[in-house]
């Protein structure tokens, strides 16, 4: 039997990392966080002094970089642990200009497809139900008003002990959905068949709940 897949997408801080982790613990699937992927190589793109802009010098990096996943929300970069090091500011800023190559984006879709070969997943990102994996046996598009959104991520970043403001933080996933959802390269759209959830009044187990039910009901 082909393995299954629950393909969550939605704009920047909806919550989505947080949700797929959980469900996919509670349904013993392996969690894909493909956000971080493009982080990673934002990352990598930037520690070498290339030119975001720069797509075929960044194609060229990407041949030769391994980017490990670990279950507990983990990532290695070429082995090193760059965990915390993909959430910095420089690169939210960055990483929408990394992502909208066309090379990135078949690079990383080749191995999103991969996981996808072998494990039950939930994967969590832009594109996934529209564009690496339309078959998937369920997708969800979640959202959240802008407001919520920030607030969310301002909190986050306050138990981490990350200074930032609230009005900054909007400002850049505001500006984050719109690079996503204008790119030519496979934006950032809700698939027709998905189901919307929308967070914005919701906990976090009652959005886990939403999505179980989801889940279970197509069973
Ligand atoms: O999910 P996260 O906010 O960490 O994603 C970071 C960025 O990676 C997004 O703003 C987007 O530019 C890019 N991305 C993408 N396609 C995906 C997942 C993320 O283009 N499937």
């Amino acid at each position: 039997v082909r393995s299954k897949v629950i393909a969550i997408d939605g704009p920047a801080a909806a919550g989505k990392s947080t949700i797929a982790q959980k469900v996919a613990q509670m349904l013993g699937y392996v969690y894909i966080d493909t956000g971080a992927m493009y982080r990673a190589v934002t990352l990598k793109a930037l520690n070498q002094n290339i030119d975001v802009e720069d797509e075929e010098t960044i194609a060229k990096m990407l041949q030769d970089t391994s980017i490990r996943l670990t279950n507990d929300k983990k990532v290695f970069l070429d082995g090193e642990d760059v965990t915390d090091a993909i959430r910095q500011p420089i690169v939210s800023q960055n990483v929408s200009a990394v992502s909208a190559h066309k090379f990135v984006r078949d690079e990383l879709k080749r191995r999103q497809i991969e996981y996808a070969k072998t494990d039950n997943v939930v994967m969590d990102g832009r594109d996934i139900g529209t564009n690496v994996l339309p078959d998937a046996d369920y997708k969800i598009f979640m959202t959240a008003s802008v407001e919520v959104r920030a607030q969310r991520r301002y909190d986050e970043n306050l138990r981490r002990n990350i200074p930032c403001d609230l009005e900054t933080l909007k400002q850049e996933i505001q500006t984050r959905d719109e690079l996503d959802s204008t790119r030519k390269h496979s934006p950032l759209i809700k698939a027709e068949d998905a189901i919307v959830v929308d967070t914005s009044d919701l906990t976090i187990d009652e959005v886990i709940d939403a999505i179980i039910n989801i889940v279970k009901g197509g069973e």
